[in-house]
């Protein structure tokens, strides 16, 4: 088998799919991030994203199913997908739970994302995985970035940590497993250099955009400079909380990248820990 159809998560990863529940639909009609209604929105605002988006992400994955022979590679695909539904399960109960406390239109808020998704899925199958592993690179470097940067879940409840935390660890463990399938079925790492060009320009448009319904829909004054330019400058500017991952990010453009070439797996059991899950 060669080299490039095979897994290459590391064996002492389990990718190990966890049926949790999480109540905090008590938290959601307050900004619950550290009171700061950027950090709020920006945060709800992904969560609104991720049952399309996690959907997306497992109808892409399992269309190649049929072509994975590395068994090993199978069965975190499998896993993949369990895991992902039981996100897409517990952050729509926390969307409906968000509509109804702040009063969206869920139909309405979701919208662009919904419309993304439609457009999304015209595309090639092969084009639709590279979607996918891009967006699995993010999700990655948030995830690293909830469990190792104690700004991002400043002042928050710790049910709503939790939650966000068991995802992280999740898509910490199965962080490789789009990028190893897209290349086991013949995938270009050229595509997704270009893929991912694309994609960064799109979910920040889309993150924003539904933060600005968000605003509008509570009736809130848009865009008033401190929101727009603190939040701005928490996310990008000096010492941002994603601007220190800049590094990680730009590793996916390089010839011989791979997902676990920035092994943090050691995250995976200290964040168990604290949350008392199955390790
Ligand atoms: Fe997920
Ligand atoms: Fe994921």
């Amino acid at each position: 088998m060669q080299e490039s159809q095979i897994s290459h998560t590391p064996d002492t990863v389990t990718i190990l799919p966890r049926d949790v529940i999480f109540d905090v639909h008590g938290l959601l009609s307050e900004n619950w991030c550290g009171d700061d209604a950027f950090r709020t929105d920006f945060c709800n605002a992904l969560s609104l994203s991720f049952p399309r988006g996690e959907k997306f992400f497992v109808d892409s994955v399992r269309h190649f199913l049929p072509q994975i022979t590395d068994s090993k590679l199978h069965k975190e695909a499998l896993e993949f997908v369990q895991q992902e539904f039981m996100h897409r399960r517990e952050h729509e109960r926390y969307n409906q739970d968000l509509c109804k406390a702040r009063g969206f239109n869920k139909d309405d808020i979701e919208s662009i994302y919904a419309a993304r998704i439609r457009q999304s899925n015209a595309l090639p199958p092969l084009i639709r995985l590279s979607i996918t592993v891009c967006l699995e690179h993010f999700t990655a470097l948030f995830a690293n970035g909830v469990m190792t940067d104690a700004r991002w879940l400043e002042g928050v409840d710790p049910k709503m940590q939790q939650l966000w935390l068991w995802h992280a660890v999740e898509e910490t463990e199965h962080k490789a497993v789009a990028y190893d399938v897209f290349l086991a079925v013949g995938g270009k790492r050229k595509m997704l250099r270009t893929t991912m060009r694309y994609v960064l320009y799109r979910f920040f448009m889309n993150t924003f955009r539904t933060m600005r319904k968000m605003q509008k829909a509570e009736g809130r004054s848009l865009a008033p400079r401190t929101y727009w330019y603190r939040g701005i400058r928490y996310l990008f500017g000096r010492g941002g909380i994603l601007r220190v991952q800049k590094k990680e990010y730009l590793r996916f453009f390089a010839e011989d990248f791979h997902p676990w070439e920035f092994d943090n797996s050691y995250l995976i059991d200290t964040t168990l820990q604290r949350l008392s899950l199955p390790v």
